[in-house]
């Protein structure tokens, strides 16, 4: 009897640790996206698993089960352009070519432009050039003298057009060469740059880093020290550079163990935060508005046309306010990584945009004038990165380069410049009138009978589709016949810099309705009556099967 009632107790004891513990547990997992992005672990698992298999030319004009008529347009279409392409861009192809051999980055990009099923047979007879000659206003111009407008943006640095950084970089070169590239003490234009960013970010310290993921690292590294908590969060699809801790999913041969990869702008993620006592801060890309909870929408993954996007400034808002509420009752570290968005959306950044502050911030690409460069904005007491009372427990954060003289020359060109009424009023109605543009080209796309819209955050879109079908990353070819410059991952983002007059804008657009028309004319948009998105899914399951056992 006495036997009994012990074990009762144990058994109850257990239940009474245990249970608060699965709970825990359970509300994590609710808090994340039910996508595979949602799901580090199993992505891999999956990312791991998935054949690589490749279709040959019967199956690569026919995946969708089109016609005979329909394969011969674009059979004939696709051989049009490869013997374009040779001709045009000969002298940009043959430096590609010899480069790829010893440039593995070239033969990574040139593999993942399109879904893998397709990539193969597409490079063999359709090679992009990756080499350019010169670049003015809102152009680029390759090694045979094509002109493209620039849709690239240079990954985000280029804000205010290419001369603009030109300058910033002659006259920052000019302001620091009698020290030039000397290190470990620094030019007096650092503690120029250091009061302008103050001001800008509303915080109280900064420091220099030589990338916008280093940058990451030591704003994670920060919140890590001063709380004494061990995880981050980071938002479901967030891109927040190359580093471990910020990539759980498929791409980082390691799986970082202090990482809570949640659902943005949802409930069950609050929840999280105001229970678990190990959290040290949360990572908000703003990019993210555009497309919450969705990775970066490349064209290889573009297998259907389920790609969404729509921005909501109120809704996101209000999420970051939530958030601010949370993070400030729980002692976790709010951080904004800027590196993208950051000058883009407004002078004051992402904090300015959505009226939301952050503890720390994170800049970088076009803060540096054109030269690379990461910066951590923060409250005094977070930066600061040794304790009093334990000399040898500090948080360490060095980097030669750190605080380079030109990075820091160019940068203050930069700052300057943003200063400057003519490019303060680059900003004014700046929304409305990339929503204007984005709404025209919709509009047209629209009339012309094309399966193509725009979506947009200010300047930074992405292309969506609007009919079922497996081949709308050919559009990015016959952009780039047009005359438009896109970055490797294609149609799902396009990024405009603030220069883009009018006339430039109507001339991209004229391009891209152009580009659009042709696709559809070479029969790539056919589709079967009553195809879904959902029915092309199950299809490429089926092949992922059949290759797979
Ligand atoms: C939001 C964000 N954070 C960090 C990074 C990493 O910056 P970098 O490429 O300079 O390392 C990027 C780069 O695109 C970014 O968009």
């Amino acid at each position: 009897m006495l036997e009994t009632y012990a074990l009762s107790a144990v058994a109850l004891g257990a239940l009474a640790i245990t249970l608060p513990l699965a709970k825990k547990r359970l509300e994590l997992s609710l808090a994340k996206h039910p996508s595979l992005t949602g799901h580090a672990r199993i992505a891999r698992r999956v990312a791991s698993w998935l054949p690589g298999y490749r279709y040959d030319e019967p199956h690569f004009f026919a995946s969708d089960g089109a016609p005979e008529r329909v394969v011969a347009q674009r059979r004939a279409a696709l051989a049009r352009l490869a013997q374009l392409f040779q001709q045009r861009y000969a002298r940009s192809l043959a430096l590609s070519a010899e480069a790829a051999d010893g440039l593995p980055d070239l033969q990574f990009t040139a593999s993942y432009r399109v879904p893998f099923q397709y990539s193969a047979l597409l490079r063999q007879h359709l090679k992009l050039a990756s080499f350019m000659q010169s670049a003015e206003g809102v152009t680029l111009t390759d090694l045979d003298g094509n002109v493209f407008h620039d849709l690239t943006g240079s990954y985000g640095v280029n804000l205010f057009g290419v001369d603009f950084y030109k300058a910033c970089i002659a006259e920052g070169s000019a302001l620091v060469q009698d020290l030039g590239p000397v290190l470990g003490s620094y030019h007096p234009v650092v503690a120029r740059n250091v009061a302008r960013l103050k001001a800008i970010s509303g915080l109280d310290a900064v420091s220099f880093h030589m990338s916008g993921t280093e940058a990451v690292m030591q704003a994670v590294r920060l919140a890590r020290y001063h709380t004494r908590r061990t995880h981050l969060v980071r938002f479901c699809g967030a891109y927040h550079g190359w580093w471990d801790d910020v990539q759980p999913g498929p791409g980082n041969p390691a799986m970082p163990q202090h990482t809570y990869t949640l659902r943005e702008m949802h409930d069950d993620t609050l929840r999280v935060l105001r229970k678990r006592r190990d959290i040290a801060c949360v990572l908000v890309n703003p990019l993210q508005a555009l497309h919450p909870n969705t990775g970066a929408p490349g064209d290889s993954a573009l297998v259907d046309s389920s790609r969404r996007a729509h921005f909501d400034r109120e809704a996101y808002a209000d999420w970051l306010r939530r958030l601010r509420q949370v993070c400030s009752e729980r002692g976790i570290v709010l951080i904004f990584d800027e590196v993208f968005v950051g000058f883009r959306l407004a002078p004051g950044g992402a904090q300015d945009y959505f009226g939301v502050r952050a503890d720390l911030v994170t800049y970088g690409k076009t803060l540096g004038g054109g030269l690379p460069v990461g910066v951590v904005c923060g409250r005094r007491d977070l930066m600061k990165r040794f304790r009093d009372e334990r000399p040898a427990d500090i948080c360490f954060a060095r980097g030669t380069f750190n605080s380079h003289p030109y990075v820091m020359g160019a940068m203050s060109a930069f700052l300057d410049r943003l200063e400057r009424p003519e490019v303060q009023a680059l900003y004014d109605g700046l929304d409305e009138r990339w929503n204007r543009r984005a709404l025209t080209l919709n509009r047209r796309l629209k009339e012309a009978g094309l399966p193509v819209r725009v979506a947009n955050l200010s300047t930074l879109w992405t292309v969506c589709y609007t009919e079922p079908s497996r081949h709308n990353w050919m559009l990015q070819f016959y952009l780039r016949k047009n005359g438009l410059a896109l970055s490797w991952v294609g149609s799902g983002r396009l990024i405009f810099s603030l220069n883009y007059g009018d006339e430039d804008f109507a001339t991209v657009m004229d391009k891209f309705v152009a580009a659009a028309r042709e696709m559809q004319a070479d029969g790539w948009w056919w589709s079967a009556p009553g195809l879904s998105n959902r029915a092309i899914r199950r299809r490429i399951l089926g092949e992922l099967l059949r290759h797979r056992f």
